[in-house]
């Protein structure tokens, strides 16, 4: 990695920012959303546009080559297209990606496209409709599915799909996702819920990977498929003769920190080295207070610095992290 000075302790390359760009969402996922009064950030308190390229822009300098635009829902955001088309044209990223719930994604889509953006994860816990609204709290199951069409038409590769894996929620699901590997070229994910926030998750028994493992093997074989450089933590599989990939993330039960690129800018403006711990530096005060590049790489240096070398929430006395997945992006 040529160029790189964000390394931390642990010889890390840290070379993937995620951003959220809003703590706002048009859904309210029982996994995500807090069970007390909603606090939303104020619109002084995120950050513009100008200052999120302008950090992107630093990163850049720093060794960052791979940015992914999330939120809350970033395609609440106004005038979130044209964001998206200046950012995916700033010299030195080789991969921009968004996540989104896929309500906006059917209308939007080829905006998102011009825009240049070629790879969308799209948040899906269910197949159903009725389920759907209950997980969200609104009814925009088919919406979003024909985004997720209407992107694979578009040729948008790969659509990656993400599912928490709740139980008692969607655990009666978990071959129904699967299968769709076989008719679909998707990358089905099943992630790990994760303690974050105070959200309407009671302290259950959580789904890991390995159940979930259990759980699907009866549709058939399950082949691991070889890492390239620009997969994340998932763990790649496919089911032989199958056209998608199915992927799971052992956030808690096999956590990948020791493999670990990324850091997060927060809607507002916090630098958080590790999405699992709350230390954060602030980016906003010191850019608004006329502070140089040269400060802000300073800033990204020091939460480098202080990149944890592992979270521990795989432990039985489970802390939960206190910032909100919303505000921090996922
Ligand atoms: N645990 C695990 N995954 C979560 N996501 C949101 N909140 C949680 C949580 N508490 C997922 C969403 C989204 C992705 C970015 O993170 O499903 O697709």
């Amino acid at each position: 990695m040529p160029n790189s000075k964000l390394i931390d302790q642990y010889n890390r390359h840290l070379n993937y920012l995620r951003v959220s760009i809003t703590d706002s969402c048009n859904l309210q996922c029982m996994y995500c959303v807090p069970q007390d009064l909603l606090t939303r950030l104020s619109h002084e308190e995120i950050l513009t546009y100008e200052e999120i390229l302008r950090i992107v822009t630093v990163a850049i300098r720093l060794g960052v080559t791979k940015v992914r635009v999330t939120g809350g829902e970033p395609l609440v955001r106004k005038d979130v297209y044209d964001f998206l088309a200046e950012l995916a044209q700033i010299p030195g990223l080789s991969d921009v990606s968004l996540t989104t719930n896929g309500v906006f994604l059917k209308d939007n889509i080829e905006k998102i496209r011009s825009a240049g953006i070629s790879r969308i994860n799209i948040s899906l816990d269910t197949l159903s409709r009725e389920k759907f609204q209950k997980i969200t709290g609104r009814d925009a199951f088919d919406q979003v599915w024909q985004g997720i069409e209407m992107a694979q038409s578009m040729g948008f590769a790969p659509i990656k799909l993400n599912i928490v894996a709740l139980n008692g929620v969607n655990d009666d699901e978990l071959e129904d996702m699967a299968r769709l590997s076989f008719s679909f070229p998707f990358h089905i994910r099943f992630i790990e819920y994760m303690p974050i926030g105070q959200s309407r998750m009671g302290n259950g028994p959580l789904l890991l990977v390995p159940e979930i493992k259990k759980r699907i093997s009866g549709l058939g074989n399950l082949l691991p498929v070889q890492n390239s450089k620009n997969d994340g933590p998932a763990k790649r599989y496919q089911f032989e003769g199958a056209e998608g990939e199915i992927g799971f993330i052992p956030a808690l039960s096999q956590h990948f920190c020791d493999k670990c690129n990324r850091l997060r800018l927060t809607a507002s403006g916090q630098l958080r080295p590790c999405l699992l711990s709350d230390y954060q530096e602030d980016v906003k005060g010191p850019l608004r207070s006329g502070c140089s590049d040269q400060e802000v790489a300073q800033i990204f240096l020091k939460a480098v610095h202080h990149k944890p070398s592992d979270h521990n929430l795989a432990g039985h006395n489970v802390i939960r992290v206190c910032g909100e997945m919303r505000a921090i992006g996922g």
